[in-house]
């Protein structure tokens, strides 16, 4: 459990707050998180890498919360976007576009276009067919965009297949085996300046050997482009640390970036990092209501007031969230799958969970800041759920419940 969120007299608290009086002011389900779990994050990256020239690019995917993404700007962060859509949250959250790199295997022209505009610090760019793209859209509008090839190491990141993305058979980056023809290629292109190379091999990696690999890999072909004339400014190793929901045991941050810089010695190059899920993971809950005990013959159920709309881990990836009651009570303690309210034999938020609840008690599901409300839904027609910030003894409401009427106002009834 992050140091953020704890027991104090058998209450759940994040900060000095008490989770139970954030649901009885902005009702459940409802993302609580920590400011200081963030900035507490960001320092240890920052802290870490002292010394080194460096940017940390906060991957919005993860927690775009306009108000999440401000925390990280004021704390000199950079973001990793994958969208124009995550190009105007951050400007409208005070990020700087000088700082943004842009990710993604499908960007339009109208993206391109969006971020050369705003001034972006670098396209991620994955394909031959995007350099060609950009290098259109750029000489159009008259401007140089500046690039990164993704190279795709080839290496396994042993994690969840669905979030594993640095193996030849995933549709990221570009060849291992084509990297450099493709850099002569865009060497070769007018509007393009290479200023970097990224990698990013997937994500909720709980050791350090696969991210050391994919460097030795990608320092291959950063001498191989050198021996050419072509001089990078920039490595970018993305994101992925894991975090511990359960019983795993990934580096820490301080450890990680300890061996990334190992791997990189006698290198100059400014070393640019995407992290995600371990800079939001723990910072954030999910609190919810018990709505109903439902014994079975089986098994019992706990029915809560989140679903897989609010919360889709569990459900796409078999996910595991720590499932803790906001307040200690004395009940007795049985076990219970936890689930929603929505019509799939998926909606559950975890199974087989000892817990001490009756109808009315209030859950925190754990560890939930990262990929939680950025994936959530309106299935079932269920607006999502409010988000708050405490700050302290300060709880700040971050984005309001939606409504109902939200939700069909851009619908309509033909005729
Ligand atoms: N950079 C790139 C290019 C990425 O694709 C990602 C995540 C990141 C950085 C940030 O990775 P992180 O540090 O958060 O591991 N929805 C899944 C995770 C999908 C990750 C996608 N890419 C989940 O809930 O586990």
């Amino acid at each position: 459990m992050s140091s953020y969120f704890n027991y104090k007299n058998n209450q759940l608290v994040a900060e000095n707050i008490a989770l139970s009086d954030i649901a009885g002011e902005f009702a459940t389900p409802c993302y609580v998180y920590s400011r200081a779990a963030l900035t507490d994050g960001f320092h240890q990256f920052s802290n870490a890498l002292q010394g080194r020239e460096h940017l940390i690019c906060f991957a919005v995917k993860s927690n775009p919360n306009l108000a999440i993404l401000n925390v990280f700007a004021r704390l000199g962060a950079g973001f990793d976007i994958v969208s124009g859509g995550e190009l105007q949250r951050v400007l409208a959250a005070g990020g700087d576009a000088s700082k943004v790199v842009f990710s993604g295997v499908g960007k339009t022209e109208a993206e391109m276009r969006q971020a050369l505009d705003a001034g972006i610090l670098c396209f991620n760019v994955e394909s031959a067919a995007e350099l060609d793209r950009l290098n259109a859209v750029a000489g159009s509008m008259g401007k140089i965009a500046a690039i990164s090839l993704r190279v795709n190491p080839d290496v396994d990141a042993k994690t969840h297949p669905y979030i594993s993305t640095g193996l030849k058979q995933n549709k990221f980056g570009v060849a291992y085996t084509e990297a450099v023809a493709l850099y002569r290629k865009a060497a070769g292109l007018p509007h393009l300046r290479i200023t970097g190379m990224d990698c990013h091999i997937g994500s909720q990696l709980t050791e350090t050997s696969p991210f050391i690999a994919a460097i030795e890999k990608i320092l291959v072909l950063v001498d191989q482009l050198a021996l050419e004339g072509i001089e990078l400014e920039h490595l970018d190793l993305g994101g992925g640390l894991g975090i511990c929901y359960n019983d795993e045991t990934p580096p820490a941050i301080a450890d990680y970036i300890a061996a990334l810089l190992g791997a990189l010695q006698g290198r100059t190059q400014k070393l640019i990092l995407e992290p995600g899920r371990v800079l939001v993971g723990n910072a954030g809950v999910l609190l919810t209501r018990v709505e109903y005990i439902k014994p079975g013959e089986e098994k019992n159920f706990a029915i809560v007031d989140a679903a897989m709309n609010d919360l889709m881990r569990p459900a796409l990836y078999d996910a595991y969230h720590g499932i803790l009651p906001v307040v200690r009570e004395d009940y007795a303690a049985e076990t219970f799958d936890v689930v929603g309210p929505i019509c799939e034999t998926g909606d559950f938020i975890g199974r087989a969970r000892e817990l001490a609840i009756a109808p009315g008690s209030l859950l925190a599901v754990m560890s939930a800041g990262a990929y939680g409300m950025s994936m959530s839904s309106n299935y079932n027609t269920r607006p999502r759920a409010a988000e708050v910030m405490v700050d302290g003894s300060t709880v700040h409401l971050v984005r309001m419940r939606e409504t109902v009427q939200q939700l069909f106002a851009n619908e309509k009834i033909i005729a």
